[in-house]
């Protein structure tokens, strides 16, 4: 059998690389996109590809190019990426412009929904026993609205994306497809916002493509605990 194949979308130096770095340990082919990707294997074996997410329409040759490089299609997806937009006028959380709201939602939320179309289309031709996997890396914001205007666009979208992954997760089900929504917190429940830790996210990512456990897909995790609802 083939390798199994993770693609991260949005991968930077924090979750992304620790993510990437576990994959790879644990057998996986890795690709990885972002805006800084070269089109081509780098010095770890990866391939490394070049998107925008703020065009949901360059999503599809991701799924095509990674499969042209490994020769099986991904059946872990990683969406990673976010964007934020601070308000011009501080005392105004409005002043955002709507293009900004629009091209941040692209980020957060209409990207990571059309690779969810093309990760179901790619695991509808995948055999039955191997295991399929959408994680988005959330945070606080889908539960919490938080008083700071700079959080706006995020919340937005994490919100948004949070309904459609709780959707996909449900019905999907039955064809054993898991959608989860990743939100790591501090122990008391606190988000983690600059604390947060790449290593955590990978090793608790790790866990979850196992579809061991009875992790919902508002799959809220700690460092050295791994899901804990709150
Ligand atoms: N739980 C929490 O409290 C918490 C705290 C902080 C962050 N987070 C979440 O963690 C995730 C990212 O964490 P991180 O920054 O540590 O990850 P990372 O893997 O270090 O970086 C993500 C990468 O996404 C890429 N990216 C951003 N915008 C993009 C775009 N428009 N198109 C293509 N690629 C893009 C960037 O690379 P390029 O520059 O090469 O495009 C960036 O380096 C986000 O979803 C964020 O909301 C959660």
């Amino acid at each position: 059998m083939s390798s199994p194949v993770v693609l991260i979308l949005g991968a930077g130096p924090r979750v992304g690389a620790s993510v990437a770095d576990k994959f790879a340990t644990d057998g996986y082919k890795v690709a990885l996109a972002s805006r800084k990707g070269t089109g081509s294997l780098n010095e770890q074996g990866y391939l490394s590809l070049k998107a925008d997410f703020t065009n949901p329409e360059s999503i599809p040759a991701l799924f095509d190019a990674a499969k042209a490089e490994f020769k099986a299609t991904p059946n872990v997806v990683i969406y990673n990426a976010a964007a934020l937009t601070p308000p011009p006028d501080q005392g105004s959380v409005l002043s955002i412009g709507a293009s900004s709201v629009a091209s941040d939602l692209n980020v957060n939320t209409v990207s990571p929904y059309a690779a969810a179309q093309q990760a179901v289309a790619a695991w509808d031709t995948l055999p039955g026993e191997i295991k399929k996997t959408f994680i988005y890396t959330g945070n606080i914001l889908n539960k919490v609205v938080l008083p700071v205007p700079l959080m706006q666009n995020l919340g937005i979208g994490k919100s948004a994306s949070a309904y459609w992954i709780g959707l996909a997760d449900t019905l999907y089900a039955a064809k054993g497809y898991r959608f989860f929504y990743a939100d790591e917190r501090h122990e008391d429940g606190k988000i983690k916002a600059a604390q947060l830790d790449g290593p955590t996210h990978a090793e608790f990512y790790a866990e979850l493509v196992k579809h061991e456990g009875k992790v919902p897909w508002n799959a809220t995790f700690v460092k050295g605990k791994g899901y804990v609802q709150f």
